[in-house]
């Protein structure tokens, strides 16, 4: 079932990857420099309508910021990306992370977050390897990265044999592309850094990622 966020818990375990997946169709993927940039971005993306945002642990600021996040704005659902082994989840939980995301998917990685019971979003792009994530019961994914791996095309090859995977694209996902990958059916959101650029974030210049945001959030996902 998706919920609308304002009706979501986000302290609940039990909200699936899924619901998270289909509550936006952008996944702003956000990494802070400054700590004290958490709380003025966070506020833009989500009155934009982005409420699912992805804080990577690429940066010191990381964690505190999720913790920012999270007690400012609790209607909306932070995640923490970039979460590749069991210390980083674990450093991911305790600061307050509504949902993992990763690159890719290890068995440490996946262990970690099923003993946790935090939803995950892991990493795939080949058969092989969505074939070990349905095995284990895991049918939401991230594709990445999207273009460098085969894009639209590749997407649309897997749902032959596989349509019971769905992901959130991620990598290489701009404006100019984001509307074709989410009218796929196997595609329930897609993530990207396009609204939080290295420049914008370094200008602060939260009404351009505002506007951003505000169109991203207009695109319909199938
Ligand atoms: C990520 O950092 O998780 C993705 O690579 C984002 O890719 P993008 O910068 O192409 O949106």
């Amino acid at each position: 079932m998706v919920l609308p966020f304002f009706l979501m818990d986000t302290n609940d375990m039990s909200t699936t990857i899924r619901d998270i997946m289909y509550t936006a169709p952008v996944i702003p993927v956000i990494t802070l420099d400054r700590t004290e940039d958490a709380l003025p971005l966070a506020e833009c993306l989500i009155n934009a309508g982005l409420v699912v945002l992805e804080i990577t642990l690429r940066t010191p600021a990381a964690l505190e910021a999720i913790s920012l996040i999270r007690k400012a704005f609790p209607q909306a659902i932070t995640g923490a990306g970039t979460v590749i082994n069991p210390q980083t989840l674990d450093q991911a939980i305790n600061a307050g992370a509504s949902f993992i995301v990763s690159p890719g998917a290890t068995p440490a990685l996946l262990d970690a977050a099923s003993a946790n019971g935090i939803p995950i979003l892991p990493g795939v792009n080949t058969p092989s390897e969505i074939m070990a994530l349905l095995d284990r019961g895991i049918t939401a994914m991230k594709f990445f990265p999207a273009e460098a791996a085969g894009g639209i095309p590749m997407l649309s090859a897997i749902a032959g044999p596989l349509p019971q995977a769905l992901f959130c694209p991620t990598g290489g996902i701009k404006p100019g592309n984001a509307k074709e990958y989410l009218a796929l059916a196997n595609v329930a959101c897609v993530g990207g850094t396009w609204l939080t650029t290295k420049a914008l974030m370094a200008e602060k210049d939260w009404s351009e990622i505002g506007r951003l945001a505000a169109e991203a959030a207009g695109l319909v996902s199938n």
